[in-house]
């Protein structure tokens, strides 16, 4: 199994550029089955999330061309199956997107129910709601949604809660629906409105994205397009904050500084300066200067994002004071507190509130990423930390990070993917033996 090997205490600095957004790509991917014709996709970044996207597009009948330059070339008008087969639907809790999309194109879908998650539940009643509004009827069965529907017809839409899976299915559902669609409480994402600018860049009619108030015009057609995915938030929140944890001085690239407002926002409060550029932000610490408690609540664009929570709380971990963190959206987002608390982190978890005592220091430790973010935030502890860190389950990072290891050396860190052979792995496993245990 991989894991990252980092020898802490370094400053970070320099300039590193950000990736495509995740969480944008992974429903751009499916958005593609909706044209008529083939499409260019540019800055895809290359994670395990994306692999998946374009293995299952192939699985269904498109062709897939890799064109370099994170740029690939889908041809949708081969796609001979609506059926996206467990075995890779599995792997994605995104592959849900691929309902929407077969179901837009083909009134029919057939996915994997997706699988379960280390954030807690992960319902799709609000996914179901939609589709059912729009016409479709749906059954699940052996693990699976199957969804049908003789013509889908546009409809009002209020989502009990934001969510930005339901928001993207609505959309993806109704851009070739007969008539008007209003989704109302929608999500506010970045990639909610990436999506849409996809979608209209095909010819889709869709107004609001980006408000709370969406709506689709259903058209007959949709053209082929080449489109650029939005700079990744969350990645750049990620970087920001490793500059920051580490004292250093870091320029990001290929951002959209608007994007990171609420991040940007709670940094200064923290002590943190913040420059922002057209496209580009400059993060440092002057020397010397402190860093401050701050309290987080995290809440649904363009409020602080849940999927920074994990990396602000290891920030506060070296701060002064304590510092309190409310997480309101998932149910279980503390899982990388028992990893922190292994490097001398002193957080006490209450529910969906995180108390941090900063002690100003942390200490390198054998550690587990339990899923993405808290992958990354133990990656900005292990570079704050005194010693060594070694981080293991790697593979939750490489889902969303687009070679994080390279763009952090890049800026000075000291950091190496090291792959443990498997055999070594599971002799060690089996025998019950320490990793680091002496040669008798
Ligand atoms: C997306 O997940 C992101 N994933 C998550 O990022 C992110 O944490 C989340 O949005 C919130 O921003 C992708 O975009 C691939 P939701 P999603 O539907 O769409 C409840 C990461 O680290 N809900 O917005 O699954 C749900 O339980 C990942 O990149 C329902 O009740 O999240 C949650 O409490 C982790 N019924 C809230 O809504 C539903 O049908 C928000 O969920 C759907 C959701």
């Amino acid at each position: 199994m991989d894991k990252f090997v980092i020898k802490g205490g370094r400053r970070l600095s320099g300039e590193v550029t950000i990736s495509g957004a995740k969480n944008a790509v992974v429903a751009i991917l499916p958005a593609v089955i909706l044209s008529d014709e083939p499409c260019i996709i540019e800055n895809v970044p290359d994670i395990s999330d994306v692999r998946i996207g374009l293995k299952i597009l192939r699985e269904i009948g498109a062709e897939v061309t890799n064109m370099g330059n994170y740029t690939y070339k889908i041809d949708p008008t081969k796609i001979c199956r609506f059926c996206v087969p467990y075995e890779s639907a599995k792997k994605m809790r995104a592959s849900y997107y691929f309902l929407g999309a077969l179901l837009g194109k083909y009134n029919r879908a057939r996915v994997s129910m997706p699988g379960g998650c280390p954030l807690g539940a992960r319902p799709i009643d609000q996914h179901l709601k939609a589709f059912s509004l729009l016409g479709a009827d749906y059954n699940l069965s052996q693990g699976m949604i199957d969804l049908k529907a003789e013509q889908l017809t546009g409809n009002q839409i209020f989502f009990d809660v934001v969510t930005v899976g339901a928001t993207m299915n609505a959309m993806l559902a109704g851009v070739k629906a007969k008539g008007l669609t209003v989704i109302e409480n929608a999500a506010k994402e970045p990639h909610i409105v990436d999506l849409a600018n996809f979608l209209n860049s095909m010819g889709a009619n869709i107004m609001g994205a980006g408000t709370d108030v969406i709506k689709i015009r259903g058209v007959e057609h949709l053209h082929g397009t080449d489109y650029s995915v939005v700079p990744d938030q969350i990645e750049a929140g990620t970087f920001m904050i490793a500059a920051a944890a580490t004292k250093g001085d870091v320029t990001l690239k290929n951002v959209i500084p608007k994007h990171l407002e609420s991040i940007t926002k709670k940094l200064e409060k923290i002590g943190v300066n913040v420059e922002e550029f057209d496209d580009s932000v400059r993060v440092w610490v002057e020397q010397g200067a402190p860093l401050v408690k701050v309290n987080v609540k995290t809440s649904p664009h363009p409020g602080f994002p849940t999927d920074m929570q994990p990396q602000i709380a290891t920030l506060l971990t070296l701060a002064d004071g304590t510092s309190i963190i409310t997480e309101s959206i998932w149910d279980k987002r503390f899982g990388y507190v028992d990893e922190l608390r292994r490097m001398g982190a002193d957080i006490t978890v209450n529910g969906s509130v995180a108390l941090i005592e900063g002690t100003g220091k942390l200490n390198g430790a054998p550690v587990k990423a339990c899923d993405l973010r808290a992958g990354a935030a133990l990656i900005i502890a292990g570079l704050a930390a005194n010693g060594v860190t070694e981080i293991e389950d790697i593979f939750h990072i490489e889902r969303g990070y687009d070679s994080m290891e390279v763009k952090l050396r890049q800026i000075g860190a000291d950091i190496e993917k090291v792959s443990e052979p498997e055999e070594l792995q599971t002799a060690l496993e089996r025998n019950n033996i320490p990793e680091n245990a002496e040669a008798v």
